[in-house]
């Protein structure tokens, strides 16, 4: 009994030590990354539903999978953009981000940018859900344009332009 409360203690004392730190200050070269991480995420779980949506790939049962993938991914975009990882702040080992400024400069207007695409993604988890095709084109669509939207106003052009789907 007493060792199993040690036990206990200790995994207690590693988690009170592990938490704070996910919340805590990352270093900005790995918040480009992890940013990039969740976007391609977010665009390989755009892809896969479009395949299943359009009858190319006969996987309906995977369809909810992808639906509520892209609703979770966006619920981390409000914290994908801390003020450190903003471009000109950075180190010269920092990966290369195609975040702009006016993320940080109009934080209200980039705020609007993440609710829309996070209602749309919302709108397209339950719509997916309902099964009917009509309606969850149509808010596939919206999702998308909430996707393209933000990019317009807040990512940067690439001079190759190759994983840009949206
Ligand atoms: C609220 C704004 C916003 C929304 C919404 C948004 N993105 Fe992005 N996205 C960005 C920004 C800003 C970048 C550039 C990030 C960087 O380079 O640091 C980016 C980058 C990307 C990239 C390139 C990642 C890389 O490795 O360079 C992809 C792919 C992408 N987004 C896909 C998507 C998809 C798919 C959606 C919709 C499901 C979406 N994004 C929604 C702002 C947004």
């Amino acid at each position: 009994m007493r060792r199993r409360t040690a036990g206990i203690t200790t995994i207690l004392t590693i988690g009170a030590c592990l938490l704070p730190t996910l919340g805590a200050a990352a270093k900005p070269a790995d918040t480009i990354k992890y940013r990039h991480a969740v976007m391609e995420g977010m665009s390989a779980h755009v892809n896969a539903f479009m395949l299943i949506a359009t009858n190319k790939i006969d996987g309906r049962q995977f369809l909810q999978n992808h639906g509520d993938a892209i609703a979770d991914l966006s619920g981390e975009l409000d914290s994908l953009f801390p003020a450190d990882s903003a471009p000109s702040s950075g180190g010269s080992e920092e990966p290369e981000t195609h975040a702009l400024p006016a993320i940080w400069d109009e934080s209200e207007k980039f705020a609007a940018a993440v609710t829309k695409m996070q209602e749309a993604a919302a709108t397209l988890q339950e719509t997916t859900r309902s099964g009917d095709n009509k309606a969850i084109m149509g808010a596939f669509a919206a999702a998308g344009k909430a996707c393209k939207g933000c990019h317009e106003d807040f990512r940067a052009e690439e001079e190759d332009d190759h994983d840009h789907e949206h």
